[in-house]
C-alpha cells in the first residue's frame, strides 16, 4: 500500500486478540469510530470465523481484518508436560484434554484461510510466521490485503520478500503472544517498539503499524513522528466495555497491583501477561510445544475463570496496562485521536 504520510491518514488499529476478547461488539465499535477492527481468530473454527465475520459485516460498513496463527512443525512429545500438570487437574477435578495433531491443525488452518477469503473482511493477518506462497496467492486472488507480523529485522526482511501490503512491528512491550517466527526465540533479546520502527522504517515504503506499549494519543504521535503509518493497540482496549475479556481477567487488570512478565508455561510460546502463581510455579517445569501446551492448560484456565481466580489464568497484558481505562471503545479512540492531533498540529505549528 502506498504511503501517504499525514496525520489524517494515520491508522488506528485494534489489535487482534484471540480467546474471545475481540468480540463482535468490540470490532464493530472500533470500525464505527473510524478505526480498523480485527478479529483474533487463531483459536476459532472455520465455522465460527464465518459466523463472526458475517455479524461484523452486518453491523458496520467499516473495514475489518481477521488474524490467524501460522502452524509450525513441532515436537509432539507431551507426556512430561502432562505429568507436571497432573496434580492441578486432580485438585480442580478436571478431565484430561484432547490434543490436536499437527496434521489436523494444518488442515484446520486451510479451512480458516478459506473462510476468511470468502468473508467480507478487507485484511487477513498472519502471526507466528509466514504461510506458504500458495496460501498467500489464495489470499491475493480473493482480494485480501495481507498483513504480516515481525518482531525483528530478519522476520521483517522475510515478510518483505514474501510480499505483504502492511507489516506490524511488535515490540517487547506488547501484551499477549510474541509473534516471533521462531517459537524458541528468547524474548530477552527482543527490541522495543521504538527501536524496531527505527530499524525497519529505512528498509521499506510499505505501511508499517507499530504494536507494543501504545496507551495514548501522545504515544501514537511519537510513533507517527518516527515514520509509523498506524498504531496497533491491544492492551488499552482490554477494559473497553465492548471487549469480550472475561470478568475475572478484567478484575485482575483493574487492581493494577502486578508487574507483567513473559511466560511459556501457559501455551508453549512466549507471551506477556500479569505475573501470577501459575507462571511462577510452572516456570521451570517441562512445557510441550505450542499449541499442545495451550491445549493442556485450557481446562485449568477455564476453571480459573469460572472460580474467579486469576492466579491460575493467563491474563495477557502489555507493559503499559496500568495506564488502561474503563470506557467505551469509541470514547477511547476519540480521546487518543484528540491527543494525537493536538500533538501533531503543535509540531507543525512550531
Ligand atoms: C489478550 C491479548 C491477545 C492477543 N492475541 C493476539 C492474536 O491473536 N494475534 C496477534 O497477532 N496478536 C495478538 N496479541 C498481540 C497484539 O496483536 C499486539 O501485538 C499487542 O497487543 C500490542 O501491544 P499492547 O498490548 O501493549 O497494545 C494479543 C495481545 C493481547 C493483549
Amino acid at each position: 500500500m502506498k504511503r501517504t504520510k499525514t496525520p489524517e491518514t494515520f491508522q488506528w488499529v485494534q489489535a487482534p486478540m484471540a480467546g474471545g476478547t475481540t468480540s463482535t461488539d468490540l470490532v464493530v465499535a472500533v470500525c464505527e469510530a473510524g478505526g480498523i477492527g480485527w478479529m483474533g481468530s487463531g483459536y476459532q473454527t472455520p465455522e465460527a470465523i464465518r459466523t463472526q465475520a458475517k455479524e461484523v459485516a452486518s453491523n458496520t460498513s467499516g473495514k475489518f481484518g481477521i488474524n490467524l496463527f501460522v502452524p509450525e512443525k513441532r515436537n509432539e512429545e507431551v507426556e512430561e508436560a502432562r505429568k507436571s500438570l497432573q496434580s492441578l487437574y486432580e485438585r480442580a477435578e478436571l478431565a484430561q484434554p484432547n490434543l490436536t495433531s499437527f496434521e489436523n491443525e494444518y488442515f484446520q488452518f486451510h479451512g480458516k484461510v478459506k473462510a476468511i477469503c470468502e468473508s467480507s473482511a478487507t485484511y487477513i493477518g498472519f502471526t507466528f510466521g509466514i504461510p506458504s506462497n500458495e496460501i498467500l496467492q489464495q489470499c491475493r486472488q480473493a482480494g485480501k490485503v495481507i498483513v504480516g507480523t515481525a518482531t525483528n529485522e530478519i522476520e521483517a526482511q522475510h515478510w518483505l520478500q514474501s510480499g505483504c501490503e502492511v507489516l506490524v512491528l511488535q515490540g517487547k512491550e506488547a501484551g499477549g503472544h510474541r509473534g516471533s517466527h521462531d517459537p524458541n526465540a528468547s524474548p530477552n533479546y527482543a527490541a522495543t517498539t521504538n527501536a524496531l520502527l527505527q530499524m525497519i522504517r529505512p528498509l521499506t515504503d510499505l505501511h508499517l503499524y507499530v504494536a507494543g506499549g501504545i496507551m495514548s494519543g501522545k504515544d501514537a504521535a511519537m510513533f507517527y513522528e518516527l515514520g509509523a503509518d498506524g498504531v496497533q493497540i491491544g492492551t488499552a482496549f482490554l477494559q473497553a466495555m465492548e471487549s469480550g475479556l472475561h470478568p475475572t481477567a478484567k478484575g485482575a487488570l483493574a487492581k493494577r497491583n502486578k508487574k507483567t512478565t513473559w511466560t511459556k508455561a501457559f501455551s508453549g510460546r512466549w507471551a506477556r501477561g500479569l505475573q501470577n502463581e501459575f507462571m511462577e510455579k510452572y516456570k521451570n517445569h517441562p512445557h510441550a510445544a505450542y499449541p499442545l501446551q495451550h491445549e493442556l492448560t485450557v481446562p485449568i484456565r477455564k476453571w480459573a475463570k469460572q472460580t474467579g481466580n486469576a492466579e491460575w489464568d493467563a491474563v495477557w497484558a502489555g507493559e503499559g496496562y496500568e495506564r488502561g481505562e474503563v470506557s467505551t471503545a469509541s470514547m477511547l479512540l476519540q480521546k487518543w485521536q484528540k491527543e494525537f492531533h493536538d500533538r501533531t498540529n503543535r509540531a507543525y505549528a512550531e
